[in-house]
């Protein structure tokens, strides 16, 4: 399957996914760079769903990882969750990056929370702690409302002067405290990628006002804002950004820091829904 993504398609495929996994209503998704595994009382992992059957597009292994949906079931409910996000940087087209938004919002959620890995632009912002996102800078040159899409599922110049939910941010500093995390609030400056940024751009993106750089969720929070839902972001910190230590950046610093701050993400995860889903 390689087919170019339309609106009208994207309706079919959220007409189809209705009929087939009968999700009820759906109250939020959940988008997680890597797996989430989530321990919520009440909802209940119930199927496990390949992104390449929902999506026409050519999907990308993961280093032999396959990208799945998870849906979350408690009685007529459904939560879904993204066990890996498609990025710019991969090749993906910018519809193709927030399909699964678009999906969900289709389907009716009202909440969008996702997490992601960034650098930290400021010496406060240490290692290990998490950034509760306040605003942020689109700086990927592009935009999911692009063409055609700007013009389909919500207004063309949707308002972007409030982007970051305040009562979903309210819930989720407690949320992160308890699950052990120091926590901070910043604002999240989007780069393309693959590339980590060099010293110099690290320094513009503070003169800018950034507080963490990531190369992900920007496209997704647009989408989500543009159909109306809520939206959270949390951004774990998972190094320094370039030039603020003296030594090269490597991608596997970023993945350790993740894999050890994994427990406590899942714990994070768990409380939110727990208290946002209720
Ligand atoms: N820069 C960009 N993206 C990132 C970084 C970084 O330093 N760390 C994790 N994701």
């Amino acid at each position: 399957m390689n087919s170019r993504l339309t609106p009208d398609g994207m309706r079919r495929i959220a007409d189809e996914f209705r009929e087939r996994y009968q999700p009820g209503r759906v109250r939020g998704l959940l988008v997680a760079g890597s797996g989430l595994s989530l321990e919520v009382p009440g909802w209940e992992s119930a199927e496990e769903i390949y992104l390449n059957e929902v999506f026409p597009f050519n999907i990308h292994t993961l280093m032999g990882h396959q990208q799945t949906l998870t849906l979350w079931r408690r009685g007529d409910e459904t939560l879904m969750v993204l066990n890996g996000r498609f990025h710019l940087y991969q090749g993906y087209r910018p519809e193709e990056v927030v399909a699964p938004v678009r999906l969900a919002g289709l389907l009716g959620a009202e909440v969008m929370i996702a997490t992601n890995a960034t650098g930290a632009l400021v010496p406060e912002i240490e290692a290990g702690s998490m950034v509760i996102i306040t605003d942020h800078l689109n700086l990927q040159g592009a935009n999911p409302l692009v063409g055609e899409w700007g013009r389909e599922f919500g207004p063309q110049f949707p308002d972007m002067s409030e982007v970051y939910d305040g009562e979903l941010r309210r819930a989720a500093r407690p949320a992160a405290e308890d699950a052990g995390f120091t926590v901070h609030e910043g604002v999240y400056a989007a780069m393309l990628g693959p590339s980590f940024e060099t010293p110099a751009e690290v320094r513009m993106l503070r003169a800018l006002g950034g507080s963490v750089v990531g190369m992900s969720t920007v496209p997704e929070v647009i989408a989500a804002r543009h159909m109306g839902m809520k939206v959270l972001v949390l951004s774990f910190a998972a190094n320094p950004a370039a030039g603020l230590v003296d030594r090269p950046l490597t991608h596997t610093e970023v993945l350790e820091e993740g894999e050890k701050a994994a427990a406590k993400l899942a714990k994070l995860m768990g409380l939110l829904v727990g208290r946002v889903f209720i």
